[in-house]
């Protein structure tokens, strides 16, 4: 998997990618990330990026050249569309804002079957217009608020393709039982010590019973989503025997989802 990211902060991207689980991926071939520095595509001595906005407003915005011209360069380049089976396919250009498709799940999944990806992060007051418009991009958002700049969205974005690429997590096993993966919020976690400070782990846990370790692991996450996250249950799949223990704990499955406000769900508060 590969990432083009196009920064004017290029060591807001370079530095977090170097840790943890994304720095080995990278250095095992795993997935690759190129940062490039918008402000190389400035066209005058001082790599102006960025100025005021026709009509009057506060807040500088990102000159629409520099960027245009930088991501023709990422999808020129070597290391962009070669070796893949979309050899000459662009790569989707994804414009990190506010304004943009929201992230979760199902889009992380949508975007990790494409092999390469450009991300554009935004500075300031935010990008000329008429980039998203030269390239058809989509905007990508990771939530309701807003940053000073798109690097930590398109880290958020790197991080959470790169955990469904094969090898970066030590196991699919654990990918495919997080919580929202799976459906559901996952169940509570233990390790050692047994006991700390008067908190005792769950019995059934210590048993070695695996069928009864499993029974209630399913129990524990069917009934936190239903205190977190009733809305999840809606399109879970559920067995007669989940949804028997969750009517004895309180829910009732609502046939018709269409109408009814989340603020409605047995087990929403407030
Ligand atoms: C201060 S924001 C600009 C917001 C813009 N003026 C607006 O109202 O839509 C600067 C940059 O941060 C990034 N950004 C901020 N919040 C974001 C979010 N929730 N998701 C993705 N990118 C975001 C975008 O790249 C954006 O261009």
């Amino acid at each position: 998997m590969r990432f083009h990211v196009l920064t004017l902060f290029p060591e807001a991207i370079e530095g977090p990618l170097q840790a943890s689980m994304l720095g080995q991926a990278q250095r095992r071939g795993l997935i690759s990330v190129t940062v490039t520095d918008i402000r190389d595509y400035t066209h005058d001595a001082h790599g102006t990026a960025d100025d005021y906005q026709f009509g009057g407003g506060p807040g500088m915005v990102m000159k629409p050249e520099p960027v245009i011209e930088a991501v023709e360069s990422a999808i020129a380049s070597k290391s962009c569309c070669s070796g893949t089976s979309h050899a000459n396919a662009p790569p989707p250009i994804l414009i990190m804002s506010p304004q943009g498709d929201a992230l979760d799940q199902r889009l992380v999944e949508e975007l990790a079957q494409t092999p390469e990806i450009v991300l554009v992060c935004g500075h300031y007051a935010g990008v000329d217009e008429r980039v998203k418009e030269y390239f058809g991009a989509r905007e990508v958002s990771i939530g309701d608020y807003v940053l000073t700049g798109g690097e930590l969205p398109a880290l958020v974005l790197i991080d959470a393709i790169s955990r469904l690429v094969p090898g970066v997590v030590g196991s699919m096993e654990n990918v495919v039982q997080d919580s929202i993966t799976s459906g559901l919020l996952q169940h509570p976690l233990y390790t050692r010590p047994a006991e700390y400070r008067g908190m005792a782990v769950p019995e059934v846990i210590l048993s070695g019973h695996h069928g009864e370790i499993e029974r209630w692991r399913r129990r524990e996450s069917l009934r936190r989503t239903l205190e977190k996250r009733p809305d999840l249950l809606q399109a879970a799949d559920l067995s007669p025997g989940d949804l028997d223990y969750l009517e004895s704990i309180g829910y009732m499955r609502l046939r018709c989802t269409t109408e009814q406000p989340q603020s409605d769900l047995p087990g929403h508060e407030g």
